[in-house]
């Protein structure tokens, strides 16, 4: 349906079109993702819909939200849920053959775990050049509450350092000059760690720290990887 798709898109594509294939059967509660793999994803869920599927989606993001309504997905508020979704279906900056992600490239980390946690399935979509043998090449994003942040800041660095992490620069990540700000309201900090030996510890730590809400290390959350490749084929991992 789509044709002139980049190589990258192509397989961002596929790995939408396969989870749709999967997951989207009549009836489903879903969780969608944000970023680029998910919206192929929704695109791929709103050609379903538009032949009959009925299904209902919680969104991760405000774009999310209006692309899915521009498709006529049906959506409900996360807060309306009498009990979990069926499954979640997302895409990585980064993930590894354990299924643990970096996310929040797109700065919807906060809304992406919430909803990941109220479903019963997390899976991952992504194209093959999101696979890594470790994590930590992509800046690890760390959302916090504007109130004090420099402090905040400062005792993350002080965490990484207590784990291992010298030196590392924590950068607050700015659009268009400036302060990116999320749909919550909150900062974004990003820190590449260059190489994530000890995922969970990290993961858990950040967000012991007052003033992190969350962080984009997704650890123990994706229980199947949907990876595809420019020529349409995919594996399940
Ligand atoms: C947004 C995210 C995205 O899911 C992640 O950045 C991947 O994006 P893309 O599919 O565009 O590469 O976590 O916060």
């Amino acid at each position: 349906m789509y044709e002139d798709l980049s190589p990258q898109d192509a397989a961002k594509y596929a790995a939408g079109k396969a989870a749709v294939e999967r997951y989207a059967k009549d009836g489903a509660r879903l969780g969608l993702g944000s970023g680029t793999t998910s919206g192929w994803f929704v695109r791929a869920l709103g050609e379903r819909v538009a032949e009959g599927l009925d299904i209902v989606g919680v969104p991760t993001s405000n774009s999310t939200r209006d692309l899915a309504l521009s498709l006529n997905i049906k959506l409900i508020d996360l807060n309306d849920l009498s009990e979990p979704l069926d499954v979640t279906i997302d895409g990585p900056d980064e993930v590894d053959k354990d299924g643990d992600m970096i996310k929040g490239g797109g700065a919807c980390l906060l809304w992406e775990r919430l909803v990941a946690e109220a479903s019963r399935k997390m899976v991952c979509i992504a194209d093959n050049s999101k696979l890594v043998d470790h994590l930590g090449n992509f800046p690890l994003p760390i959302e916090v509450i504007p109130y004090g942040w420099k402090a905040t800041r400062r005792s993350i660095a002080a965490l990484l350092k207590d784990l291992g992490y010298e030196d590392k620069e924590i950068i607050q990540r700015h659009k268009n000059g400036e302060p990116v700000i999320t749909d919550s309201g909150n900062f974004i900090l990003d820190v590449k760690l260059d190489k994530i030996t000890d995922k969970a510890l990290l993961d858990t730590n950040l967000n012991w720290l007052a003033g992190v809400v969350e962080n984009g290390l997704f650890t123990g959350i994706a229980s199947e990887i949907i990876m595809a490749s420019p020529d349409g084929s995919f594996e399940i991992i």
